[in-house]
């Protein structure tokens, strides 16, 4: 459930009519609403059993204003970089609510964790738990550590958000897991405090998330007889979004939590959440003017003021979006067929093809939908295009909360070295 509706015949976000926000703010834009956020917050931290760590996922989205919306709501973050945990700290999560994941972590990154007292490192590697126990030594801290293990579970999703197979650079195998902890657990820097294991993103079906907790539940039982104190475990991300309003979107989070909890019951953890898309994708929508009609030969193209560098999903991925006109189409008004591509000289920037919306000409506005996630965070000035600004409403106020960047101050980032100067 969003908050993205029609009133008075056109599409706003909560109260805010989206092309008002056109006319202030120039397309394109991100938009994202507050309510729609914090409902998929609640609705899935209600699921859960009750003392669960909801680490939101700042890949999905690093606005400080959205951050700060869910930092509110008592949400913490899983960061992947020392960019993503400085985002999640000035959005005031406390370090205590962090977990820090991915398979490349720096002892840079590292030392500004541990100064920010988080609560887990969630580890992929011998290297790197070697590195992070020198860091910590030089610190004179212990890391509490989880180990992430990739159980070789097929999350049956796009294989380019596939991470729990064994042939993904993620997490330590399944079979070495029992090595991995034995030898955690003799660095003296290093506390195990428990397991990891995320194995995708956008799963449509449970049963991938409930055989790959099964297995880690195996390795608790097995670890703990070995001795090791395991009190906490990481169940990660990937809960999938409906994209397509079809009759089969994915597993919703109340099925969701409560396979998590008969799965989980008697592991004798506190569980913590790294959920993204699930919390922002429906939060946001990218809105776009269409700046020609032009009929091919084959086709004809809506050539909107979007593009893949604000929006790389579809280039990427072949993912589908949910395009609708701004303007409430008239029940029974003509559906032509459209290609949906956006200015870049790329034949990938495309968002849509052969899809059926409403009459459509030049100016009209239309909005990507389901994009608050993995959207403006992907985005870049390719073709020196200012990546759309974003924008988020709250009731009937909206504030730009990330603006749109002139030429001039795209062109100040780059500098003449002193052999070119005039
Ligand atoms: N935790 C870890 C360790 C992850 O790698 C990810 C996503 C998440 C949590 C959050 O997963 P979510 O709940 O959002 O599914 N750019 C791609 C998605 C990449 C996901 C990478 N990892 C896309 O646009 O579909």
């Amino acid at each position: 459930m969003n908050h993205f509706q029609y009133r008075d015949g056109v599409l706003c976000a909560e109260e805010v009519p989206l092309n008002l926000l056109a006319r202030e703010a120039g397309t394109p834009f991100y938009c994202y609403s507050t309510a729609t956020l914090e409902r998929h917050y609640k609705v899935f931290s209600g699921a859960l059993p009750k003392d669960s760590l909801i680490a939101f996922s700042v890949k999905a989205n690093g606005n400080q204003a959205v951050l700060k919306t869910l930092a509110k709501l008592g949400a913490g973050a899983d960061v992947v970089s020392g960019g993503e945990l400085a985002r999640a700290l000035a959005a005031g999560i406390p370090g205590q609510k962090i977990v820090f994941s991915g398979v490349g972590k720096t002892k840079a990154e590292m030392r500004a964790a541990l100064v920010a007292d988080i609560h887990q490192f969630n580890v992929e590697s011998e290297p790197e738990l070697a590195a992070l126990d020198d860091v910590a030594r030089s610190l004179g801290k212990r890391a509490p550590v989880t180990l992430r293990i990739n159980p070789d579970v097929d999350a049956k999703t796009h294989a380019k958000i596939t991470t729990g197979t064994a042939e993904t650079k993620f997490g330590i195998p399944f079979i070495h897991a029992r090595e991995a902890f034995d030898h955690a657990a003799t660095l003296k820097n290093i506390e195990v405090v428990g397991v990891d294991v995320h194995i995708g993103s956008q799963i449509t079906e449970l049963e991938p998330f409930e055989l790959a907790f099964r297995r880690v539940g195996e390795l608790i039982g097995e670890l703990r007889a070995a001795g090791h104190k395991i009190t906490r475990l990481d169940l990660g991300g990937g809960l999938g979004v409906p994209y397509e309003n079809n009759n089969e979107p994915p597993p919703d989070p109340a099925a969701y939590g409560a396979m998590v909890t008969r799965v989980t019951k008697d592991f004798g953890c506190r569980l913590s959440f790294e959920p993204g898309r699930l919390i922002a994708a429906n939060a946001g929508v990218l809105v776009s003017e269409v700046i020609y009609v032009k009929r091919g030969d084959a086709k004809t193209f809506l050539i909107i003021d979007a593009g893949m560098n604000d929006l790389i999903r579809p280039a990427l991925y072949e993912s589908f979006h949910e395009i609708v006109a701004v303007a409430e189409p008239r029940p029974g008004a003509p559906r032509p067929v459209y290609d949906v591509v956006g200015p870049v000289c790329e034949t990938s920037d495309l968002f849509a093809a052969g899809r059926p919306l409403p009459e459509l000409k030049s100016g009209d506005l239309v909005a990507i939908l389901t994009a608050g996630a993995y959207g403006a965070v992907m985005a870049s000035s390719y073709n020196a295009r200012p990546p759309a600004p974003e924008i988020l409403v709250k009731g009937g106020d909206w504030s730009i909360v990330r603006p749109r960047l002139t030429h001039e101050q795209l062109i100040e980032q780059d500098h003449i070295p002193g052999w070119l100067a005039d």
